[in-house]
């Protein structure tokens, strides 16, 4: 090594040692004479000094800048009195530097790495690695760190193996797009990065490898939002004839420990809770509700069929349903944050919001000159709005009026600061249906297509789709949702059911997934599993407001990865090799 002690360690018990540090000049400060030079490595901050009497190590010092890299040999000293740091770990000495060595000099960095204040995004993405070097940025690395430690150790001792599985493979159906990578040997033909290792993670339960884990690279091409990359990593788990409170029980495990080891918050209700699809979406309209403050929905339909009020009448005339959130002191909105909560609305499909708001000199609405009478007393009964508050309504189909009002709640507890950021809230969600209509009308999966449907359920799917549940279960932690699982189809017949539902021919279920069709005839066993976002985790640990902030090396906002420059163009014969034309010249 080239030191012998790291920029974190030494302490007063050092006092009089000899010590060589490596690491790069923090901040240097000129003063009365001598040079003060605040040397920093990943593990801290030490401050050493350079006497004018040692010329040639004055003479260095007096030519290095920030970020310069240096090696300094000197003894171990305690500070002057008044010049201790009690908020720094080796604030008590200083090292009397003897030699400084210049390993490397460096330009100004295009940000200043000693201050912890906003830069722009797009610098700190350029110049990743010198963001690293920033406090912010090594803290989250370090958790993240952490918390593979734990997973490891967590789910090595439940009895799995870590199994790593290939990143060039088949096409899987989990909902988003796929990275495609051209086979140079056989043009034409494509590999496909996974989504997740699904279909490799089941077929090792038929390899009989009965519990398997792995911290898996997933990607997918889909629209980015904070909580969303084009790769990331999942803690992926499965297991062999379990049932689902046996995988839920594993799983759980492993988020208490990272909880308890890097989280200083307590669980909401101490423990993880439970609820069904059907209990979430009516009382807060989301399935993935942060559950750190209440504010839910009430179903107001009986009041609003035959309020008077069209908007209500027809949605409920078409079989919709009409919900209202109450917000706590709401009457305070201006019609501007109004106009704005309606475009959020409208953006979950929603065709309006409409509000009253209880105003201290009586309740304010465009809907009152509607409303027959009685009916505005109803529905501040029903709710429960006292003077202060306000009303939002969402008349729709259910799920539509449930997204519009759920984002308006969100957005009210941010406006009103009602999130109790001291806790977490972490909760299953469970009975999820097995099919979603989509906008054409046609059938779709909710989860993936490898979930168990309810047996009992299954006989009537025919009839009624949209009835039957899936044996599947997410995992919500503090309006995230963070992962989700199921008890998947181990039968080559119900496997086959579920692609006719959903529309998927045979000819194409075989093309696609005939390799699983196959491994279920070798006697495959009943298996189910999870995966949750790592990175979702880790940022939840950290209190940030992105996954970009605690990946180390993310894309930006456009999927791109502004410091290698990527995505590239390909040099023309390189496209040649995979034979690979492109429709217009770039
Ligand atoms: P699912 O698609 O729900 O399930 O993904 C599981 C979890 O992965 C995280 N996640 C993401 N994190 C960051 N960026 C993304 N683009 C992204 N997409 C997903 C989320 C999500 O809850 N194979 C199934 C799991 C199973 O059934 O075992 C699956 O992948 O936290
Ligand atoms: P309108 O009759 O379209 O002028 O709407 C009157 C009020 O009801 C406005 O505040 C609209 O934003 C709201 N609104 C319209 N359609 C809906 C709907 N489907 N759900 C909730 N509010 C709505």
């Amino acid at each position: 090594m080239l030191r012998t002690h790291t920029c974190g360690e030494l302490r007063d018990s050092h006092v009089g040692k000899s010590t060589t540090l490596c690491g790069w000049v923090h901040r240097r400060r000129d003063h009365g004479g001598l040079i003060f030079i605040d040397l920093r490595d990943r593990y801290g901050l030490t401050q050493v000094v350079i006497h004018p009497d040692n010329k040639a190590a004055f003479v260095a010092a007096e030519r290095v800048r920030p970020e310069w890299v240096l090696k300094i040999i000197g003894s171990v000293q305690k500070r002057i009195e008044g010049a201790e740091k009690a908020d720094s770990a080796t604030g008590a000495i200083e090292v009397a530097v003897e030699t400084l060595e210049v390993l490397n000099e460096a330009q100004t960095p295009p940000f200043e790495i000693d201050q912890e204040k906003e830069i722009s995004e797009e610098l700190r993405l350029t110049y990743r690695y010198l963001d690293m070097r920033r406090e912010r940025l090594r803290k989250n690395i370090e958790l993240r760190s952490k918390v593979f430690q734990i997973i490891r150790k967590h789910f090595t001792e439940e009895g799995c193996l870590e199994i790593d599985t290939p990143c060039l493979i088949k096409g899987t159906p989990e909902g988003a797009r796929e990275y495609v990578v051209p086979s140079r040997l056989y043009p034409g033909n494509f590999f496909v990065l996974p989504q997740s290792p699904q279909q490799l993670k089941q077929l090792c339960m038929v390899g009989g490898l009965d519990r398997y884990f792995q911290i898996a690279r997933c990607f997918r091409d889909e629209d980015l939002r904070g909580d969303r990359q084009p790769e990331f990593l999942q803690l992926d788990f499965e297991m062999s004839f379990g049932t689902q409170e046996d995988v839920q029980k594993i799983i759980e495990g492993s988020l208490m420990k990272i909880l308890k080891e890097c989280s200083t918050k307590k669980l909401r209700g101490g423990k993880v809770e439970r609820y069904t699809w059907k209990q979430v979406m009516e009382k807060y309209g989301s399935d993935k509700p942060d559950l750190r403050y209440e504010m839910p929905l009430t179903d107001v339909s009986e009041i609003g069929s035959g309020s008077g009020f069209k908007v209500f009448e027809d949605a409920l005339g078409k079989g919709g349903t009409v919900r209202a959130l109450r917000v706590p002191g709401g009457a305070v909105l201006t019609r501007s944050e109004i106009d704005t909560w309606t475009e959020l609305a409208k953006e979950m499909k929603a065709k309006g919001l409409a509000y009253i708001l209880f105003k201290d000199d009586g309740p304010q609405s465009p809907l009152l000159k509607f409303f027959k009478e009685g009916v505005l007393e109803k529905l501040q009964a029903a709710t429960g709005a006292k003077t202060g508050d306000a009303i939002f309504f969402g008349a729709d189909k259910f799920r539509i009026a449930c997204a519009s009002l759920s984002k308006v709640r969100g957005e009210a507890a941010k406006r009103f600061n009602v999130i109790d950021t001291s806790i977490h809230a972490m909760f299953w969600v469970t009975d999820f249906p097995m099919f979603e209509e989509q906008d054409d009308g046609s059938v779709t999966f909710s989860h993936h297509p490898f979930t168990s449907p309810n047996p009992e359920q299954w006989k009537n799917r025919k009839e009624k789709p949209y009835d039957v549940h899936a044996i599947c279960y997410d995992l919500v932690l503090d309006g995230y949702e963070l992962g989700s699982g199921s008890i998947r189809i181990h039968n080559r017949q119900l496997q086959s059911e579920v692609f006719d539902m959903l529309g998927i021919s045979r000819d194409d279920a075989e093309r696609r997934f005939g390799h699983m069709l196959k491994a279920f005839e070798y006697g495959a066993p009943p298996h189910g599993g999870f995966a949750y976002g790592i990175d979702r985790v880790v940022m939840i640990l950290a209190g940030e407001p992105n996954i970009r902030e605690v990946t180390p090396f993310p894309k930006d906002q456009k999927a791109k990865d502004l410091m290698l420059g990527a995505p590239s163009v390909m040099p023309s014969k390189q496209l040649q090799e995979l034979g690979i034309q492109l429709k217009e010249a770039v």
